[in-house]
């Protein structure tokens, strides 16, 4: 073999070929604790190995939030916030911007599904007594990101300054100025200008774009740094960490990093083709995730025949409107509406059930569980409709339309549920919780 010639190098220990990525690890972890947030909170984090489809919901929330975060920042680079532009700037993104419907689909669609998975979300933990003891703080942040969520989409949907932009925007901020005394300088003081302007949609956008954003993140990492501190609740609703090995790890416990790593990978390409299979063949939904009126520019002289909120809202739509006023005044209505979502901070300490599952829950929370979601999709329903889909109701019922009849009768179920909870979960039989996960 001539001197120039080189001989073939074989590799025979493996090991050799991670060292300098084992090298940099090393040197990245003597100054950035990346490998023990790595086991902590993925590799050696062990989760219960009784997860089901419930448990989907969390990770899809936070997959909608970056495809939000990505497709918002698109369209922020095409989107015009100023009142002569804005309605004009969102069509042009629909046809002349390369990709553009594709990324304002999605957006519009994720909307939806956020509030699809969230609602989902939540209902799991209704299942299951996710806000049960030691839950309670994981409950309150999630409740903060729900309201957040409300917030950021009612933002949201002015910045297309279509008419239902416009007029739900002009809804919402008068019912502030139903607040006794303070109530128009209030609306006066959202809106900064006397009506529904420029100057609104300026601070809704800078509202929409940054500053909920922002407050969404962070109460997500609360939220989750709130769920590793306590571990996940599961099925059967069992602490597993009452439960440990020799080697203090739980008994039904399994690495979250692969095996829900793998799971979660597999939920989220089946979430993306449903995902996908709406925005390509049903975008608006049939009017519920994009409504007709709000492919007409706003038009401030004219109010249209019906306007309602996107389906998301309009469980809570339905009870302001079942509310009758008082003295003339909308107030009880905007308090019922306000006490209808916040009372569900109130659940870890309304809920006095020994077990947590509804599986050793007794009938009674399973009945009341099951009307309460019936009664929600009813509110759902009437809150997309005008009062009077179903027509007038006779006179022995007051003589109103029988969709207010029907929301009203809604509305008191929809509180007892929770306000009677404290005594029927007390007084309900429970099934013994077994030891061990049941799977
Ligand atoms: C942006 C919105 C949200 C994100 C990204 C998010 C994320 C997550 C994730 C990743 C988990 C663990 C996986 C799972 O259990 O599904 C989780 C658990 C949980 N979340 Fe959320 N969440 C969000 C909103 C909410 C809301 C609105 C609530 C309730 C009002 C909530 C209540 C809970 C509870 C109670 C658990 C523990 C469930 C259990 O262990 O059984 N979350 N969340």
């Amino acid at each position: 073999m001539a001197a120039t010639e080189k001989k073939p190098v074989v590799v025979t220990d493996l090991g050799v070929l991670n060292k300098p990525a084992s090298d940099l690890l090393t040197w990245v972890d003597a100054r950035f604790p990346l490998m023990e947030n790595w086991n902590a909170h993925l590799a050696q984090y062990y989760a219960p190995k009784n997860f089901n489809f419930w448990y989907y919901f969390g990770g899809f929330a936070m997959l909608v939030l970056v495809i939000q975060i990505v497709t918002g920042i698109f369209l922020t680079m095409h989107y015009k916030p100023d009142a002569a532009q804005a309605f004009a700037s969102v069509e042009y993104i629909m046809r002349e911007v390369s990709w553009g419907w594709l990324v304002r689909y999605m957006h519009s669609t994720g909307a939806s599904m956020f509030f699809l998975v969230v609602y989902l979300h939540m209902f799991r933990a209704m299942l299951y007594g996710s806000y049960q003891k030691p839950r309670e703080l994981l409950w309150i942040f999630g409740m903060l990101i729900y309201l957040v969520l409300m917030g950021e989409a009612f933002f949201g949907y002015l910045l297309p300054w279509g008419q239902m932009s416009f007029w739900g925007a002009q809804v919402i901020v008068n019912l502030f100025g139903a607040v006794p005394f303070i109530g128009p300088d209030l609306s006066l003081w959202i809106r900064g200008d006397y009506v529904i302007s420029d100057a609104t949609l300026n601070r809704f956008f800078a509202f929409h774009v940054i500053a909920l954003p922002l407050v969404l993140l962070g109460l997500v990492a609360a939220h989750l740094i709130a769920l590793h501190e306590v571990g996940s609740n599961n099925p059967d609703g069992i602490e597993i960490k009452a439960n440990k090995d020799a080697n203090g790890i739980p008994r039904d416990g399994i690495p979250f990093h692969p095996y829900y790593t793998v799971k979660d990978s597999f939920g989220a390409v089946v979430f993306l083709i449903v995902f996908s299979l709406i925005l390509f063949f049903a975008p608006e939904m049939g009017g519920y995730f994009l409504e007709a009126n709000n492919f007409v520019p706003a038009d401030p002289l004219k109010t249209p025949l019906h306007i309602a909120p996107v389906w998301y809202f309009t469980p809570y739509y339905s009870i302001l409107r079942a509310v009758p006023p008082l003295f003339n005044s909308q107030f009880p209505g905007v308090i019922a509406m306000g006490a209808a979502t916040m009372i569900f901070f109130a659940l870890p300490w309304l809920d006095r059930s020994p077990v947590k599952s509804i599986r050793y829950k007794g009938p009674i929370y399973k009945i009341a569980l099951a009307v309460f979601v019936v009664v929600f999709l009813v509110l759902g329903y009437l809150g997309t409709e005008a009062t009077n889909v179903w027509g007038q109701a006779g006179a022995w019922l007051g003589g109103v339309e029988r969709a207010t009849v029907v929301s009203r009768i809604c509305t008191v179920i929809y509180f007892a549920f929770f306000l009677l909870m404290p005594w029927y979960t007390k007084i309900d039989s429970v099934k013994p919780v077994p030891e061990r996960v049941t799977g």
